[in-house]
């Protein structure tokens, strides 16, 4: 596999890539990749005939107090981890200095789509995101980029960035690959002690209820966050942080679903210094 380590390198090969009428599919991450990473990768081997991975642990996503140092950095595992499903033909893995350069003055803000979730919690979380995928877009070039819905509000942004400054990117997002207790794939799972791995189970198993609930009726948005703050609460070692229901297009809070609604169901949990996040789309019947 190729690894491109500047900006302009990455242009150039991406606009080679282009000329050669390639279709070009980026998949962005910051490492330590497990199986719901390669289920982006392999999703973008569907949908194109060139697929670059970035890896960059990105600093301005991370808030003060959060792990931007200690975010495992595994780039020998991670080139194994991808030819383990084929490879990419490009992995581009530039430095914080390529990306950001000395004097950066510019960001990208998706205006109302981060005042609930995680950008409740995480100010600037989601403006470092955008700001750092237009870099990726810009350097990479790529027709479709392809995200896990597993981080839905960084999904739905995303796509709204997209669709509103007209990139010509399509966004995708793919499915949340789950340990066999349904635990959501995640490089946070590994700062888990055996015993909150145990108990992690509650943020997917308050997630299927909540999914039963719709199903069999339920329209209350209270009733269901009740039902996933006690779900959460039945943990001990759970803190939570949020549990909410929101509608996929605007990210603000439902007081009732509508019939032909699709609305987000999402929590955050800590347990101890790990926080994870999951969630599930509910599709309202119409
Ligand atoms: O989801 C992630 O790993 C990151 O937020 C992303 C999209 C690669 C941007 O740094």
């Amino acid at each position: 596999m190729n690894l491109v380590h500047t900006v302009a390198e990455m242009q150039a090969r991406a606009d080679a890539a282009r000329c050669a009428e390639q279709a070009l599919a980026l998949v962005p991450t910051m490492g330590a990749l497990h199986a719901g990473h390669l289920a982006l990768v392999e999703e973008a081997r569907r949908r194109a005939d060139h697929v670059t991975v970035s890896i960059f642990v990105n600093p301005t996503q991370f808030g003060p107090g959060e792990d931007f140092e200690s975010y495992p950095r595994t780039l020998d595992a991670d080139l194994d981890a991808l030819r383990s499903v084929g490879g990419a033909d490009l992995v581009f893995v530039p430095e914080v200095g390529e990306m950001y350069g000395a004097h950066a003055a510019t960001s990208v803000e998706v205006e109302g789509l981060g005042d609930h979730l995680c950008g409740a919690h995480r100010p600037g979380h989601f403006d470092g995101v955008t700001t750092i995928v237009t870099k990726l877009f810009l350097a990479c070039r790529p027709h479709v980029a392809v995200f896990g819905k597993k981080d839905a509000q960084q999904f739905l942004i995303l796509r709204r960035m997209a669709r509103d400054l007209g990139f010509g990117v399509e966004v995708v997002g793919v499915e949340t690959v789950r340990e066999a207790d349904g635990l959501a794939m995640s490089s946070r799972n590994r700062y888990l002690s055996a015993g909150e791995r145990e108990q992690a189970v509650v943020l997917s198993k308050a997630l299927a209820d909540v999914r039963l609930q719709v199903e069999s009726g339920e329209r209350q948005a209270a009733v269901l966050v009740e039902s996933m703050q006690m779900g959460i609460g039945s943990a001990p070692l759970a803190r939570l942080q949020y549990a909410e229901v929101v509608d996929t297009e605007t990210l603000q809070p439902i007081e009732t679903l509508q019939p032909g609604q699709e609305a987000l169901a999402a929590v955050a949990v800590y347990f101890g210094g790990a926080r994870l996040i999951d969630n599930t789309f509910l599709d309202v019947p119409g």
